[in-house]
């Protein structure tokens, strides 16, 4: 594989080598560097008794006791719901910790798919099947127990070169009628970003969203702000493909992009949510194309 797999996570903090200090300590927890801060945590790496694990903590620097509640209980959320799940590609819990609010979770190799695709643009065709299979088989495990994910894009799965694991259930809920807005700009299914009746199809969407990265090196949508997946359609991979690589030669694109995964990542992204196929059946298709021989 081109690039060598990494075998940690990337450091994205600019001061990465120096350990993130905290003022109160969690028993047990050495922490390391700090990988990513968000508006409610800061994600470090560290080690738990010998282990090496990542742990997501509730920012220190939150001082509004009411915005502190509200991000201890969503990493409290996180890591109860992420126990009732267990799944070779669903991130593992190692530990959580009441006061600070802290999930210590598994340290899973490799780099973000975010930082993965930066570096190698796109993937063959039957590595993103692959990948896309053991995704697919995350979310009908998720979808099986009601639960969505809500946020499926490249910075919320790890890769290592062979697994791929989704992290990252800070929006995760039970289907249903909600609010919208919640999710990734660019990686949200539309009746999502609008708001009602969510299923587990707009998990389906993210996960398009990610395949369409992965095989085409663009994007499904490019604007710079707002939701054009409320108004557009994608254009089909395979012609993106085409245009970005071959001067528009769409026969030259399917050499790279076999037909049948080029249309499975087009009807991911349907607009309507019953015209996507479900995860059990975008698993199915996945893993015949990653296991053949007509993928190149
Ligand atoms: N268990 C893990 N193993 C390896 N890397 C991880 C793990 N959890 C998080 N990361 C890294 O930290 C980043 C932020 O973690 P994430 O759970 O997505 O937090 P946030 O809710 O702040 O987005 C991820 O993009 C990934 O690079
Ligand atoms: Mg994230």
């Amino acid at each position: 594989m081109d690039p060598a797999p990494a075998s940690s996570v990337e450091p994205q903090a600019a001061d990465a080598a120096v350990p993130h200090a905290f003022a109160e300590a969690v028993p047990g927890l050495a922490p390391g560097v700090l990988l990513h801060r968000s508006r409610h945590a800061d994600t470090v790496r560290g080690t738990w008794g010998g282990r090496a694990v990542v742990a997501k903590r509730i920012r220190e620097d939150i001082v509004d006791p009411d915005e502190r509640q509200r991000a201890a209980r969503g990493i409290l959320r996180e890591g109860l719901l992420l126990r009732r799940v267990s799944h070779p590609s669903i991130v593992r819990v190692a530990r959580l910790v009441e006061h600070p609010a802290t999930l210590v979770l598994e340290l899973v190799p490799g780099r973000s798919m975010r930082e993965e695709l930066r570096l190698r643009r796109r993937l063959p065709a039957r590595e993103a099947a692959s990948v896309g299979w053991q995704l697919a088989e995350a979310l009908e495990h998720l979808h099986r127990r009601w639960i969505l994910h809500r946020d499926v894009k490249p910075a919320n799965i790890v890769y290592d070169g062979h697994r791929a694991v989704l992290i990252d259930f800070h929006l995760a809920k039970e289907p249903g009628p909600m609010r919208g807005g919640a999710g990734t700009r660019l990686f949200t299914a539309p009746e999502q970003v609008r708001g009602g009746h969510v299923t587990a199809a707009a998990d389906v969407w993210g996960l398009g969203t990610v395949l369409y990265r992965a095989v085409s090196g663009r994007l499904p949508f490019h604007a710079t702000e707002g939701h054009p997946q409320l108004t557009e359609r994608p254009v089909p991979v395979l012609q993106r493909l085409a245009d970005s690589r071959f001067g528009g030669d769409l026969r030259r694109a399917e050499v790279d992009l076999p037909r049948e995964l080029a249309s499975l990542v087009d009807r991911m992204l349907s607009t309507h949510p019953d015209a996507r196929p479900s995860a059990a059946e975008v698993a199915a298709t996945l893993r015949l194309i990653a296991g053949s021989d007509a993928a190149a």
